[in-house]
């Protein structure tokens, strides 16, 4: 079995953040004139240090360089070292096997078969596994037979384990036309897998540039949107573009029974603090008061915010 555990005490909940499509160039770093895909990615990193509670893993879930090479590996290592958090990378079609197996050599311990760079890992609450259809050369993605049976395979060896898939290119049709045609060849054998084992709460994928979810039998299937540039909610097949809309990441959180995937829009606006709405309201929980409409102390205009 290619699998590793993390040897930690997780505790409830379980905090998985995802970060996807980075998208790290060498040159300018400049996507068109839109993002500086260093940059940004520089900020997820900051926020993601900044979170309370801290996350218990990262998926990082492919594209993480633009060309795969060992520089843009290098230059994506750099800006995530600050993270102080255990990183599971799966490869989009902008990585290529060979580079990104040697530059996450110290990620990937006893990585799957020679075929593909899919593993497990045990040792969460949650099982993961990292499911990798990437095809060599090619811009869009294939879950092949091998694929098949080797999910198949891990997936009826702990039936009763919650478990989370993370991968690259999501299993459905999402109406954005142009991505959707470059899309995951065999994604109805995919779902047909994630039928056949309900233990898989939730699927998590990128290659789409924007927050999306949709449900396959009874598992949630999330696309978190990209450390980098956006791609425009243009559902017109003959249309399609790439926005500055910013940066942003998913949470999964883990309750033991449920997952709640947060999207989290990186911006450095402002920030009120509610810390004394907030401790009131957990006053009136504690005395079966109700939520109130407002501080009653309150000197300034701490009205209920939402
Ligand atoms: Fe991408
Ligand atoms: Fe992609």
């Amino acid at each position: 079995m290619d699998s590793f555990a993390i040897n930690s005490l997780i505790l409830f909940p379980v905090l998985i953040a995802q970060i996807s499509d980075c998208h790290i160039r060498d040159s300018t770093g400049m996507f068109g004139d839109l993002v500086d895909t260093s940059e940004t990615l520089a900020r997820v990193v900051r926020h993601l240090n900044s979170l309370s509670p801290v996350p218990d893993v990262i998926l990082a879930t492919g594209d993480l360089t633009d060309d795969g090479t060992e520089v843009q590996y290098s230059m994506f290592l750099d800006l995530v070292s600050s993270l102080e958090i255990p990183l599971l990378p799966i490869p989009g079609n902008h990585d290529v096997w060979d580079t990104f197996r040697s530059a996450f050599c110290d990620h990937l311990l006893n990585t799957a078969t020679e075929e593909h760079c899919s593993y497990v890992v045990d040792g969460y609450p949650v099982r993961l596994i990292g499911l990798d259809t990437l095809t060599p050369g090619r811009h869009d993605g294939l879950f092949h037979d091998g694929h098949e049976d080797w999910l198949d395979h891990v997936l009826q060896m702990e039936p009763d384990r919650p478990t989370l898939i993370f991968t690259h290119f999501p299993p459905f049709t999402s109406g954005l036309t142009f991505m959707d045609l470059s899309g995951l060849e065999g994604a109805d054998r995919l779902r047909n897998v994630l039928e056949h084992h309900p233990q898989v709460k939730l699927l998590v994928a990128g290659h789409l540039h924007r927050p999306i979810q949709t449900v396959i039998g009874s598992t949630l299937v999330s696309v978190c949107p990209s450390t980098g540039n956006q791609l425009g909610l243009e559902l017109d097949p003959m249309t399609g573009s790439a926005v500055d809309e910013p940066p942003g990441y998913q949470l999964h959180r883990w309750d033991g029974h449920n997952f709640v995937t947060h999207t989290a829009v990186v911006w450095e606006g402002t920030r009120m603090d509610l810390s004394d709405f907030v401790a009131e309201v957990h006053r009136r929980a504690d005395t079966g008061e109700g939520s109130p409409k407002a501080h009653p102390d309150s000197t300034t205009t701490q009205s209920n915010p939402a």
